[in-house]
């Protein structure tokens, strides 16, 4: 018997909306012949970003979105992005393919991407390559509201509000492509450059450091150590964002039953990732003021064949939505200490919510999941337990074995919110829904992802795969619910006064 029991008066705490926030990085076609194709292109655009991109986008809700790396950001000098277009520099992106940027969207064009698509821009600085005083430059270009050179400049380029980015990332993976730092000295790089960013006109900035690569509990531990004692710098960290990439097994569209579970399984192990970090942080910030953010996350499949290598280019399928699916149930139970998480990436790399061919373009199975979770955004996530049976699997030699539902809940004023995951590859699974507290449900509807468990959408056939909805039999304290093989629910339930 598989049973989700949920307590509406047991709250862990608000779901931050970023939890549900993207990463887009200046790599292979993400950026360019992505979200953007320039103002002269025939594709149908609002100042050179595809229209038909930016309504997609609007349906999935992305709260924040971490630009411009990865990788990419600790080379990126924010001064070749501003001004007129025509002038800036032509660059070499030496993580990826070594291909011309040309810096045709820079920090104004990506402000304006945020807005048209409704979410916060959240911008990398450069700790690797660059200097506390590019950094600080750019905070000011960005956010001051006086009368200086640098806002001067600003409105000049066509704003003259301030673009009030509020999140600041304090480099990229500085354990690697950031400059290969040791935690400590990485440490004291943060210590540095946090001295010299201000939020000007009493602006509070969110200020996000690099942390632990995967579920490295010792980088965790050895910079908050570095930091701890000295009061000033501690007290400047906001954000603490670890990075995990729970790879693939057999290829973005070519698996196995096995390497369903596999990948799913290895996604999974995103809760050890929370529940580690945030135990080792509890041990410095008992008070949990420094948020757990995971800022690049998701799955890496071997790249389309025929596609550059360089340009992480993947396809995305029913097993990609389960992976998405079950990680943002987990960041939804630790509501209480995941701030923001951001899905790498928004398209055409790795994986993606939407992919584009020309002027074709399509939502991926892990956008729908975007889509349908939605509604957990700003909810109270409250207490659900799961029991549930498992499914046994093979991993080489070994033999694994995984519960076959996940979920999780959330409430606004009487609606609760529940997703749940049926991880079963060829089975339906029958879910006992338990209301505690004295909750009652009054009525229910539905969406639900699911298919064979290779389904994807193609430009042949752009909507093989999307969520259906239907009515949910949801009446009293206790209900059932079939959930069909490989499939995602998101289900609307209207508790009774
Ligand atoms: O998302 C692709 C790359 O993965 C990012 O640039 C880097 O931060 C990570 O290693």
């Amino acid at each position: 018997m598989t049973t989700i029991s949920i307590n509406p008066l047991d709250g862990i705490g608000t779901i931050h909306p970023n939890i549900y926030g993207h990463f887009a990085e200046h790599l292979g076609r993400c950026i360019y012949d992505g979200i953007w194709v320039g103002e002269d292109s025939p594709i149908a655009n609002t100042g050179g970003f595809r229209n038909d991109l930016i309504a997609a986008l609007r349906k999935l809700k992305p709260p924040v979105i971490r630009w411009p790396g990865g990788c990419f950001a600790d080379d990126y000098h924010w001064q070749d992005g501003i001004g007129g277009r025509e002038q800036r520099p032509r660059r070499i992106n030496i993580h990826w393919g070594e291909v011309i940027e040309t810096n045709q969207v820079g920090t104004q064009e990506f402000v304006q991407f945020c807005r048209l698509v409704g979410a916060e821009p959240y911008f990398c600085g450069n700790i690797g390559s660059g200097s506390p005083r590019e950094i600080r430059d750019w905070v000011e270009y960005c956010n001051f509201p006086g009368d200086s050179t640098w806002a001067r400049m600003r409105a000049a380029h066509g704003s003259p509000a301030p673009l009030n980015v509020t999140y600041w990332g304090v480099g990229n993976e500085n354990w690697g492509c950031g400059g290969n730092f040791s935690p400590e000295d990485y440490g004291t790089e943060f210590r540095r450059t946090a001295s010299f960013l201000r939020g000007f006109g009493g602006k509070q900035l969110y200020l996000i450091a690099c942390g632990s690569p995967g579920n490295d509990v010792e980088w965790t531990n050895r910079f908050f150590r570095k930091l701890n004692k000295d009061y000033w710098a501690f007290n400047h960290i906001h954000g603490y964002a670890c990075h995990y990439y729970c790879g693939t097994a057999g290829s973005a569209t070519e698996y196995t039953t096995d390497q369903w579970y596999q990948l799913i399984g290895q996604g999974l192990q995103m809760e050890a990732l929370v529940l580690q970090q945030r135990a080792a942080m509890d041990a410095y910030d008992p008070q949990r003021r420094i948020g757990l953010i995971v800022d690049e996350w998701g799955t890496w499949h071997p790249v389309e064949k025929g596609t550059n290598p360089a340009f992480l280019y993947q396809q995305n399928t029913l097993r990609d939505a389960l992976v998405a699916a079950t990680s943002l149930d987990i960041f939804n139970r630790h509501a209480d200490k995941v701030v923001m998480a951001n899905i790498a990436q928004t398209i055409n790399v790795l994986q993606a919510m939407i992919l584009t061919q020309g002027e074709q373009m399509l939502v991926t199975p892990t956008g729908y999941v975007y889509e349908m979770y939605a509604p957990h955004q700003g909810g109270k996530a409250v207490r659900a337990v799961v029991e549930s049976e498992t499914v046994t699997f093979k991993r080489g030699e070994k033999e694994e074995n995984l519960p076959i539902l996940a979920g999780s809940a959330s409430l606004k004023e009487k609606t609760l919110f529940v997703t749940l995951t049926n991880i079963h590859a060829t089975e339906a699974c029958e879910v006992t829904v338990n209301l505690l507290g004295g909750a009652s449900a009054q009525a229910g509807q539905a969406r639900i992802l699911s298919g064979e468990i290779h389904a994807h959408n193609t430009f042949e056939k752009p909507e093989a795969l999307t969520p259906q909805s239907g009515a949910l039999q949801a009446v009293g304290s206790s209900f059932k619910v079939n959930l069909p093989p490989a499939s995602v629910m998101a289900a609307e339930i209207q508790l009774g006064a």
